[in-house]
């Protein structure tokens, strides 16, 4: 993924030094050439040999080592990164580059390079939010410097807070994307939506489904990195959306509708979120207490977002997605015509790897001309790329 690409890691001074390791090895595992710059203060949590090994690459330290290369070696690693990635970045280090100081390695090649820039900072708290940190913040990212913000959390100095640097596999998602992003989707605007509805029968009990959003996900992922500017409308997931989407969180069918409804006017919508035909018909203000005998809960219609989209829809590209159990590509064509769709990715959810909550599907594209396309099991990640790609070529042809 990440092959023919060099990344510089700068590592400061910060007890999550030891994490640099493991975003360091993520890459190393993605084929990407990785290069360490250390502060002399990181090289008090962490020893250069970890990096030396988990990179294959001499870990660069100090401005005055014996030179490794014939090249001025700060000049020659700030010209060969793709990309700069500094992880933690101590309240130190951001305040050298917001600046103009250049006082060891780290520092004077961050200044000489025009390779992008990130930035995943990991402090205390009270420094984290200390209005000159936040300002140098600011000042970086008002001149391109990208940032990861840090989370919160409980801190090596016990204080509970913002502070902690960004989980590693996100960091690593964030290097993934700048450095494969196209421009392919370059101003299209996308919805997708994703996951399950919560219909509520009491305050403590709803009626859902088995979607996890890995499908929904893995697409508005997708669209992103190919430069579309991705709008993710998602019911309740455990998974931490993309970095670069516009979130919108939903609970239920209505909400959803409401906030789709919003955003009509997409190029291109995609529907993978499982959405709850039927709500309770009334929301019972106490908990339902348990009574001798069976009981019978009304139910109500949801509005068929898919539909009503479908009977506005004007030039964009709508699809829809439909989960099946039986006559699968039949029931998936009756969905086309009756929600005026161009396209249905049907997943048959009866078969093993396809379907709800598992990283992999088993998918058909069917478009509205009867042109049927059956791809074989892969990852939800690769069921994206699929998608988008046929999207792209659905655009070509309009
Ligand atoms: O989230 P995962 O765990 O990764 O699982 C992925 C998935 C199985 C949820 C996904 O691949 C999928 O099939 N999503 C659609 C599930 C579904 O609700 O299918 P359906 O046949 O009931 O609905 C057909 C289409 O109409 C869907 O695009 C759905 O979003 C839409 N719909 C349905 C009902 C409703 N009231 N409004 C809608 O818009």
């Amino acid at each position: 993924m990440l092959k023919g690409k060099n990344i510089v890691l700068g590592v400061t001074g910060g007890i999550a030094a030891y994490k640099a390791g493991d975003i360091a090895s993520r890459i190393v595992k993605l084929n990407g050439n990785v290069k360490v710059i250390m502060t002399e203060n990181a090289t008090k949590f962490v020893q250069p040999l970890t990096f030396q090994s988990i990179t294959n690459n001499y870990v660069v330290k100090n401005m005055f080592d014996e030179p490794r290369t014939w090249d001025v070696e700060h000049i020659s690693l700030a010209k060969e990164a793709d990309l700069f990635l500094v992880a933690p970045a101590t309240a130190n280090f951001i305040g050298k580059i917001a600046n103009g100081i250049a006082d060891d390695m780290l520092t004077t090649t961050v200044m000489a390079t025009k390779a992008k820039v990130l930035i995943a900072p990991a402090m205390n708290t009270n420094m984290y939010l200390n209005p000159i940190v936040q300002e140098n913040i600011a000042k970086l990212k008002r001149l391109g410097y990208m940032f990861l913000d840090p989370k919160s959390g409980r801190l090596a100095c016990g204080d509970v807070g913002v502070g902690k640097l960004e989980d590693p596999d996100l960091i690593v998602e964030k290097v993934v994307f700048e450095m494969t992003k196209t421009k392919e989707l370059e101003g299209k605007k996308i919805l997708v939506t994703a996951g399950p509805t919560r219909e509520a029968l009491d305050p403590v009990r709803y009626l859902t489904n088995h979607s996890s959003g890995k499908m929904g996900y893995a697409i508005a992922y997708e669209a992103s990195r190919r430069g579309a500017e991705v709008v993710l409308v998602s019911g309740p997931t455990g998974i931490k959306p993309p970095a670069n989407v516009e979130f919108v969180q939903i609970e239920t069918a209505q909400d959803m509708y409401e906030k789709v409804m919003e955003r009509s006017n997409s190029d291109i919508i995609i529907k993978a979120a499982a959405v709850a035909d039927y709500r309770p018909a009334q929301k019972a203000e106490n908990k339902i207490k348990k009574m001798p005998g069976d009981i019978v809960i009304p139910m109500e219609r949801n509005k068929d977002i898919l539909f009503e989209l479908g009977k506005i829809k004007s030039n964009q590209i709508l699809i829809g997605f439909a989960a099946e159990t039986n006559d699968v590509i039949e029931n998936a064509k009756a969905k086309i015509l009756k929600k005026n769709l161009d396209m249905i990715v049907s997943n048959n959810v009866k078969l093993e790897g396809a379907g709800f909550k598992g990283s992999t599907n088993i998918v058909s594209f069917i478009k509205k001309d009867g042109e049927i396309r059956d791809l074989q099991l892969m990852t939800k990640e690769n069921v994206a790329k699929e998608l988008l790609d046929e999207i792209i070529l659905m655009l070509k042809e309009c």
